[in-house]
């Protein structure tokens, strides 16, 4: 029996409230152990394969597109869609008091998830049955998402406050609900277009045109705009930085929907000034560029965690700019590849590796970051390897600088071992046992000072 306290008109059952908690958190760890399976196997080491094969052969046409976009589609969902559920169920779920029956329904969801994307990636390899097994994974994955937004869509945006009153509690809800709409968007074009591969197609992967506006609904309608909103939520606060602007936010997203229409229509170059102008307004708003007005909160974590998360942002604008050279001067998928790994590798994953390191180990149980050092190198493994890529995939790929070609595999290597690093640092952290339970002064939680 938990035990019951009066309070005011309703009673609480704090046993209940603490297994509830519990729930949640485990809930949350195999969400997370999920996406950093997608990510390691399914989804880089495909990549650093791809990436191999293309440097051997001197051009991307000759590997099979089925595979890149395998590759993409197990990053882009199974890794960062993956966290961005877990985290969206956890958070979510205990800021909307919502019902029991949520974590029933969150492993209800992460079932169907899970399973879809592991059957859209082993279709688009091995081609088993893929004339039914390709749409049935991208039902499975829509139904994925559709359990997720009919648990949380109903709380109420008045919950989530920042210190900066009620404008700016509410703009970082609008972001989340603006890019889980992209989400939703993005599933049902996947929907749509496997469905027409099975009826229509040669082989799994989608056309190179209609892809092509299919990854700006995966990357710039999605995830780009659900890390606004989570950075709108944590960094005036985790760096400390001076009060946001809100209708600068909103700006942003406005202008941002505007670029996804204009690529919809094929008008690449105004796409591309959009996402300039849209991550400009994003960065403005946040003063994410700009220095910090208190002290960033790096207890825990390195501390060049408030560092990282200003290059991500200048990988952001970088990636925006390179899309409108690409509309210009693109020859051979270079400049737009470029693009996509700047905005891919440097801005989503240096955000996901800074600011999930920080916050997980809190929500998953108050665990301590097993090593801030890990971090620090994965960050820092990550720049390196991402700037050599995205200068040599303009350089090779385009033809400007053909010597550049080793270099590709060699920023791969460096990716591969970023992403494992990050990897092992979370499992381990997972794996231990949260810091109120083991006592602080045993080895190895050890707080990195500020
Ligand atoms: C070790 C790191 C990585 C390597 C070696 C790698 C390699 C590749 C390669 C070779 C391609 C083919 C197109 C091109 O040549 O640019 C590609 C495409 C792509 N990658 Fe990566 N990648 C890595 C990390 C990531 C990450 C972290 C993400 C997302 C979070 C990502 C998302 C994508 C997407 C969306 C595509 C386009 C797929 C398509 O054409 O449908 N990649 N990647």
């Amino acid at each position: 029996m938990g035990a019951k306290t009066g309070l005011g008109t309703g009673s609480v059952d704090y046993q209940a409230l603490r297994e509830r908690e519990a729930g949640l958190q485990r809930m949350l760890m195999v969400w997370i152990v999920t996406g950093l399976a997608f990510m390691l196997l399914p989804g880089t080491f495909l990549g650093v394969w791809n990436l191999i094969a293309i440097a051997g052969e001197h051009t991307a046409a000759r590997v099979d597109p089925a595979w890149i976009q395998a590759h993409g589609h197990a990053q882009i969902f199974g890794w960062i869609g993956t966290f961005i559920l877990g985290i969206g169920f956890y958070s979510l779920t205990k800021m909307g008091r919502i019902p029991e029956f949520a974590i029933a329904r969150a492993w209800v969801s992460w079932a169907l998830w899970t399973l879809g994307v592991a059957l859209r990636w082993a279709t688009n390899l091995w081609l088993w049955q893929w004339r039914w097994l390709l749409p049935a994974s991208a039902v499975l994955e829509l139904c994925g998402l559709l359990v997720f937004l009919m648990t949380v869509g109903g709380h109420r945006t008045g919950a989530g406050r920042t210190q900066q009153g009620a404008v700016g509690g509410q703009v970082w809800m609008i972001a989340v609900g603006a890019g889980s709409a992209g989400f939703l968007a993005s599933l049902a074009a996947n929907l749509i277009l496997t469905f027409q591969a099975a009826l229509t197609g040669a082989g799994p992967a989608v056309s190179h045109g209609v892809n092509q506006r299919l990854l700006v609904l995966f990357t710039w309608a999605f995830p780009v705009v659900i890390i606004w909103g989570f950075s709108a939520r944590w960094l005036p606060v985790f760096l400390g930085l001076a009060n946001q602007r809100p209708r600068a936010l909103e700006a942003a997203l406005a202008v941002n929907v505007a670029g996804v229409g204009a690529a919809m229509a094929g008008w690449w170059l105004a796409a591309g000034a959009a996402f300039l102008a849209a991550s400009g307004l994003a960065a403005v708003s946040l003063r994410v560029l700009g220095p910090s007005v208190r002290p960033p909160k790096i207890i825990g974590v390195h501390p060049a965690f408030p560092l990282f998360v200003r290059i991500a942002y200048v990988w952001l604008l970088i990636a925006a700019a390179i899309s409108v050279s690409a509309a210009l001067w693109d020859r051979s998928g270079g400049l737009w590849g470029a693009s996509r790994h700047a905005l891919t590798v440097g801005f989503m994953s240096t955000m996901v590796f800074a600011i999930g390191q920080r916050v997980l180990p809190a929500f998953c149980g108050m665990r301590i970051l097993y090593s801030p050092r890990w971090m620090g190198a994965s960050l820092w493994l990550l720049a390196v390897g991402c700037f050599l890529r995205v200068a040599s995939e303009i350089g090779a790929y385009e033809s400007y600088a053909p010597f550049l070609w080793p270099l590709l595999p060699v920023s791969a290597v460096i990716e591969m071992i970023a992403v494992t690093v990050f990897a092992g640092n979370l499992l381990l952290t997972l794996s231990r046992t949260p810091a109120h339970l083991a006592g602080t002064g045993s080895a190895g939680w050890r707080l990195t000072a500020a």
